[in-house]
């Protein structure tokens, strides 16, 4: 198989369409998908837009960087935006990182980094985090000093999921304050707050806004894709340096946001209401699968994304096939040197009655589907 070749059966594997809710799929809770649904009002805007389908949309995006703005107090002219943040994140490694220059990161941290690193022929490094979880401890604990412990000349990025995907773990704030302070000036300090809205108020996670962090090279990239429940609208945006905004503009290709995405997305960041009711959701989901695991003792890393990575006593793949029997899709993780982890996303409470029962059987768990409720 050629470099390429191998290089698509990868992605293939680790693809959202692995584990499809046409395939007999109860539950797909294998995506960090959120489920609850897009605001009414961002359905109705795609809706009115699909019969407009026959025009380009507005290239520069000019009224949803604008609600952007107003949605984060930022200023417009350093907010960039792309169909979803993968594309966002491949490119501001490209504009920053190329071959001879390191992009730093923790391991186990999410996959678009190392792709978008080895697009742009840059080298990754990657920062030891803490072990697996235990029954009592939470797992791939993250420290500041092992990431600013291997920040050389070489390195051109620092990237950090806050919180972590696929571990769940997080820094806090004084954390991330601690970082910046830490990562030289001429780097770009990268801070993906994919799951912000699902972090805030816990276990002293805050946002890069929040923290105050003032390094005069960071970019926040976010996602419209899980709180606002959009991801098949692809929509993501960053907060970047204005030269930053400036440089993406120069390569970014053009018309990159459908116009039913733009209004969409424009609806959904004016609908607080709908926002919230979905973080809520998700909030429970998220305490009823960390709840299950602990009354069943099955341990787990604590999590403060839309989902909760578990451990297994064997090889996790076997153990995700085993659930798809039963029509419930979780993640393993081999690819992120996590052989006997697997990964389970908040879903509705159907979804989430599915899953408890199937681990019962999988997992081979001493307690019925009506203890776990
Ligand atoms: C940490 C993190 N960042 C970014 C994304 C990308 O989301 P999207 O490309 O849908 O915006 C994900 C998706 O799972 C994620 O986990």
């Amino acid at each position: 198989v050629s470099a390429t070749g191998t290089m698509a059966a990868g992605r293939v594997a680790v693809s959202a369409a692995d584990v499809g809710r046409r395939n007999g799929i109860l539950a797909r809770l294998s995506s960090n998908e959120v489920p609850f649904g897009p605001s009414p009002r961002a359905i109705s805007a795609a809706q009115e837009l699909a019969s407009q389908a026959w025009s380009y949309p507005d290239d520069s995006c000019s009224a949803l960087r604008s609600a952007l703005a107003d949605f984060t107090g930022s200023p417009a002219e350093g907010i960039i935006v792309a169909a979803g943040s993968t594309p966002l994140l491949h490119d501001l490694v490209r504009l920053h990182a190329g071959p001879g220059d390191e992009v730093l990161v923790y391991e186990k941290s999410f996959r678009a980094y190392s792709v978008g690193t080895a697009n742009a022929r840059a080298t990754l490094v990657a920062a030891p985090v803490g072990g697996p979880a235990t029954v009592t401890t939470s797992g791939f604990a993250r420290d500041v000093a092992s990431l600013v412990e291997r920040i050389s000349a070489k390195t051109r990025m620092v990237i950090v999921d806050h919180p972590g995907n696929p571990t769940g773990a997080h820094l806090t704030g004084n954390e991330l304050r601690e970082l910046a302070d830490q990562v030289p000036n001429d780097v770009l300090l990268l801070v993906d707050e994919a799951y912000f809205e699902f972090a805030v108020g816990h276990r002293g996670y805050e946002t890069s806004q929040e923290a105050g962090i003032e390094h005069p090279r960071l970019a926040v990239v976010r996602t419209l894709s899980k709180a606002h429940s959009l991801a098949g609208l692809r929509i993501g945006y960053a907060m970047v340096p204005v030269d930053v905004a400036q440089a993406y503009e120069a390569l970014r290709p053009r018309f990159n946001i459908s116009a039913a995405s733009q209004a969409a997305a424009i609806e959904s960041l004016g609908d607080a209401e709908h926002l919230e009711a979905n973080v809520r959701a998700t909030l429970v989901g998220r305490q009823r699968i960390e709840q299950f695991f602990r009354d069943t003792g099955v341990p787990f890393t604590e999590s403060l994304g839309n989902f909760v990575t578990f451990e297994v006593d064997r090889e996790a793949k076997a153990v995700a096939k085993d659930f798809a029997d039963l029509g419930v899709g979780v993640r393993p993780l081999p690819e992120f040197d996590m052989p006997r982890q697997v990964r389970v996303s908040v879903g509705k409470d159907e979804e989430l009655e599915a899953f408890f029962a199937a681990a019962i059987s999988v997992l081979g768990l001493g307690m019925t589907p009506t203890d776990a409720g």
